[in-house]
């Protein structure tokens, strides 16, 4: 089956061409750049983005994989969640294309594509324990098929993801700032500032960030190196260290939970996606914990990809999942997942 994926969640504009489960072609345009001149993605600007690359990027996508429109059987788009007028324009342009071309369309959720995306790296095995750790998302499912998921956990405030990029913001990091606290960490020293793990002992499965971004800010305000204070941010080897003990401090947050939702769930299988997926201490500490075989998204599809979407498309269309031209984007993940029919058991 040839399939087209698309993606304008958020502020990439991705799309890809996936035959019989194999990468054809895929295609990223990326609008960080432009949103970090505003420390964060404005809505408008990335609806308006998505608009202009959207079609170009289709058009090279089609040549890259030496196909036509008129070969491809099922256009699968990212339904949500993500911003209204984001996924709008991924939505209205696939619909158009589905209409023209009388081919089947269906909406994908955007959050469980990170974890899906495992389908196009090789043979997965269900069931196993997805966690989801991005800019919008920390979730954990217990995944058992394409239409077989529970929600066990979440975040209560803040993504992984999030805090990451507040923090990065604090200390004049350009956005989105995981990746450069990433590795800025790996000469710091975790040990160097005392900061919580918020939740993180709790027998549950909710997990919290935002006592942990606070925690930093006074940090920072105390040792007079805050500039909205009006005070001048760490450098060097301050940095290293305050990025070091924030990263491990985060990652000492996702962790427990990952082995509490594991061990309740007798799941042995992980599976780790999203944008902080890439994170090296993440991996580092999920890697080193004994009887867990976990399994990490490659890099490059842990960012925001059309492959994603095109396999959970897919995958949701043979086991009989149908959508219409009413189609429309469903921007929260709840209130996705309880039109997915995906049960809930955070708890
Ligand atoms: O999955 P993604 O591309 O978009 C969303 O669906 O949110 O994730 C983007 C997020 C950003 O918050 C970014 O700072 C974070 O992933 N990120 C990282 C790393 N690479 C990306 N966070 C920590 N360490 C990284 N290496
Ligand atoms: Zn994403």
């Amino acid at each position: 089956m040839v399939v087209l994926g698309i993606e304008t969640s958020c502020d990439e504009t991705a799309v890809a061409l996936v035959a019989d489960g194999v990468v054809r072609a895929e295609g990223v345009a990326s609008q960080v750049a432009e949103h970090a001149a505003y420390g964060g993605v404005v809505p408008e600007l990335a609806s308006r983005r998505h608009l202009e690359a959207i079609d170009p990027l289709v058009t090279t996508c089609l040549a890259d994989a030496g196909v036509t429109l008129d070969d491809v059987e099922l256009i699968a788009v990212t339904r949500g969640p993500g911003l209204l007028v984001a996924l709008l324009v991924g939505v209205q342009y696939a619909k158009g294309l589905a209409a023209a071309l009388s081919i089947p369309l269906i909406g994908v959720n955007h959050c469980l594509a990170h974890l899906y995306v495992a389908e196009a790296e090789g043979d997965v095995v269900y069931p196993y324990l997805g966690l989801v750790v991005s800019g919008g998302h920390t979730h954990l499912f217990r995944v058992s098929g394409p239409t077989d998921v529970r929600l066990l956990g979440h975040t209560v405030d803040d993504a992984a993801g999030e805090a990451f990029d507040k923090v990065g913001k604090m200390v004049g990091l350009p956005y989105p700032a995981g990746p450069e606290i990433d590795r800025l960490a790996a000469t710091g020293d975790p040990a160097a500032i005392g900061l919580p793990r918020p939740m993180a002992r709790r027998d549950n499965l909710l997990l919290s960030f935002s006592g942990l971004k606070t925690a930093v800010r006074t940090h920072l305000e105390r040792a007079g190196q805050l500039p909205e204070a009006g005070t001048t941010a760490p450098t060097g080897q301050a940095l290293a260290d305050l990025c070091a003990s924030f990263q491990r401090a985060a990652v000492e947050t996702i962790v427990p939970k990952v082995v509490r939702a594991a061990t309740r769930e007798g799941l042995t299988r992980v599976v780790v996606g999203g944008g902080v997926a890439a994170n090296r201490g993440l991996r580092t500490a999920l890697s080193a914990l004994p009887g867990l075989d976990i399994h990490f998204i490659r890099p490059a599809w842990c960012a925001d990809n059309g492959v994603m979407i095109a396999t959970l498309g897919e995958a949701r269309y043979r086991a009989g999942v149908r959508h219409d031209l009413d189609l429309a984007p469903i921007p929260g993940l709840m209130p996705l997942l309880d039109e997915e029919g995906v049960a809930r058991v955070a708890r």
